[in-house]
């Protein structure tokens, strides 16, 4: 079951979501036996931003048929105060940051780079431009320039998470390879919203666009869909990508079970993340892997 994976020896193939498992609350729970029992073969940190981010405010989570709109918003210390775990499980780390411009994802990496304790980086490129307001990573050209830039700030191996929101998920899949990527993943959550109940306690307001008259549930006014109900859009855009790339590929969206893990690994992935199951059954990494055994 042990896995090779841009140069880390991986025990199997199944790790985290970022943002989908935090280590040091599931340490409470389960005591000093998750450093030794680590439900997934690496861990892949929440995304760390330059500056501190606050976060949307709530409600954060709207519950759907099969799926969970999040809207969380990134909250993290920062770059400067995010400081390593004192006792840490022996898998490799791999640390998420997320930038608006070339010169952030630049500055992060870097600091990624210096940090012996970070086995590979992931670009989290579902952050709006600053000057065109579209995600990073939604445009192929925009995504191979950001990602050739960034590329030549750490040797580490450098893993482009997609966005899932673009016309064309293979074409930037492609871009991010040609830009010196070392991996793709996909997918992030799918754009969404969800409107307050009627009469109900009332969130955002909902003032672009649709449901202009009615208040939106969640703080951020729209979040991000994961879960079961996003599974084969998953398999669809990851059979894309996996087709048209040299490079491995993460794979996820709504994987619960072995069986749906095997279908990612048959459209082409080499690794497999799980998300949104995590929060039902914080073991579902270790039950998904000892399935696929
Ligand atoms: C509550 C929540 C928080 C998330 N936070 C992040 C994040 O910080 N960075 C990121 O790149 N993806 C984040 N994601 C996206 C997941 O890593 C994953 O791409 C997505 O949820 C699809 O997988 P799933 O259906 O198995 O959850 C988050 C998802 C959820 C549900």
């Amino acid at each position: 079951m042990s896995i090779e994976f841009c140069g880390l020896q991986l025990a199997h193939p199944i790790i985290n979501g970022s943002g989908t498992f935090d280590a040091i609350a599931a340490r409470r729970v389960f005591g000093e036996q998750l450093l030794e029992d680590f439900p997934f073969a690496a861990y892949v940190s929440k995304t760390i931003t330059l500056e501190p981010r606050a976060g949307n405010p709530p409600p954060r989570l709207w519950e759907t048929p099969a799926g969970l709109i999040n809207s969380i918003g990134l909250p993290n210390k920062g770059l400067e105060l995010t400081g390593g775990a004192e006792r840490q499980p022996a898998i490799p780390l791999i640390t998420n940051v997320m930038g608006a411009t070339a010169e952030e994802l630049s500055r992060l990496v870097e600091a990624c780079d210096a940090r012996a304790e970070i086995a590979a980086v992931e670009l989290n490129v579902s952050c709006p431009n600053v000057k065109t307001g579209l995600d990073i990573g939604a445009d192929p050209r925009q995504l191979e320039a950001v990602v050739r830039t960034v590329r030549g700030r750490t040797r580490k191996p450098l893993i482009v998470k997609l966005t899932p929101n673009t016309a064309d998920v293979s074409a930037c899949g492609l871009a991010a390879e040609q830009g010196g990527a070392d991996a793709v993943s996909l997918i992030n959550t799918l754009r969404a919203t969800a409107l307050a109940p009627r009469g109900r306690f009332a969130g955002a307001g909902g003032a672009d666009g649709a449901g202009a008259q009615r208040d939106r549930w969640l703080g951020g006014g729209t979040g991000g869909l994961s879960g079961p109900a996003i599974r084969a859009v998953a398999l669809a855009q990851v059979a894309a990508v996996a087709a048209r790339v040299a490079i491995p590929v993460v794979g996820m969206g709504g994987v619960q079970s072995a069986a749906h893990a095997q279908e990612l690994l048959d459209v082409g992935a080499t690794l497999v993340a799980v998300g949104t199951e995590s929060f039902r059954d914080p073991a579902a990494g270790a039950r998904i892997a000892q399935g696929l055994r």
